[in-house]
C-alpha cells in the first residue's frame, strides 16, 4: 500500500468528471487500498480517486472510525444515488481537499445508492446519517464539485483565501 497526495483546491484537476471503471479488477482493488491509507493518515471521512488525481469513478470512506475504534471501511466503484428523500438535513462538513475548514450543507437524509465493492459484485443498498452525507458528497467528486460550490461566490473566495493562507504556512 502506499499513501497518495491529496489536490487542494482550487485545483483544476478537482473539476474533472471522472470516469466510470469498467469492473473492479486487482488494479482498482490496489487504488481502494491506497485511498483509504491515505485517507486514515489525514483523519478523513472519506475520499474520492479524483482528490489523489486518479480520473475513475472510485470512492473510500469509513463514517465510524476513530483513533482506537474498529475500522469499518466502504469501498465503492461506479457509485450511483438512485433514490433520494426529499426530507432533508445540514450537516457541518469539511473536505481533505479544503483543508482546515468546514460549512453547512444541506442534503437529502436518506439515500438509495447502487456500487459495485471490492469483489465486483453489484450491491444496492440505503443509507442515512453520517453515511449518506459521505456518499453525496464523495459522489460529487467524481463529478468534479466540492462542498464550498453549494456555498455563494463570495464565502468561497473567503474560503479559497483562507486556504491559500493555510498553504502558504503548512
Ligand atoms: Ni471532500
Amino acid at each position: 500500500m502506499a499513501q497518495l497526495n491529496v489536490l487542494i483546491a482550487p485545483d483544476p484537476r478537482l473539476k474533472i468528471v471522472a470516469k466510470p471503471v469498467s469492473s473492479v479488477d486487482d488494479s482498482v482493488r490496489k487504488i481502494m487500498d491506497d485511498m483509504l491509507e491515505t485517507m486514515y493518515a489525514e483523519d478523513g471521512a472519506g475520499l474520492a480517486a479524483t482528490q489523489v488525481g486518479i480520473d475513475k469513478r472510485i470512492i473510500v470512506m469509513d463514517v465510524v472510525w476513530d483513533e482506537g475504534s474498529k475500522r469499518a471501511p466502504f469501498k465503492m466503484a461506479n457509485p450511483e444515488i438512485l433514490w433520494c428523500s426529499e426530507e432533508t438535513s445540514i450537516h457541518n462538513e469539511g473536505c481533505l481537499s479544503v483543508p482546515g475548514q468546514r460549512g453547512e450543507v444541506e442534503r437529502p437524509s436518506k439515500i438509495k445508492v447502487r456500487y459495485l465493492d471490492e469483489k465486483n459484485t453489484l450491491i444496492e443498498r440505503d443509507a442515512d446519517g453520517m453515511l449518506a452525507v459521505c456518499i453525496q458528497h464523495e459522489i460529487d467528486h467524481l463529478n468534479g464539485k466540492l462542498y464550498i460550490d453549494y456555498f455563494s461566490p463570495l464565502k468561497q473566495q473567503i474560503i479559497l483565501r483562507k486556504l491559500k493562507k493555510y498553504k502558504s504556512y503548512a
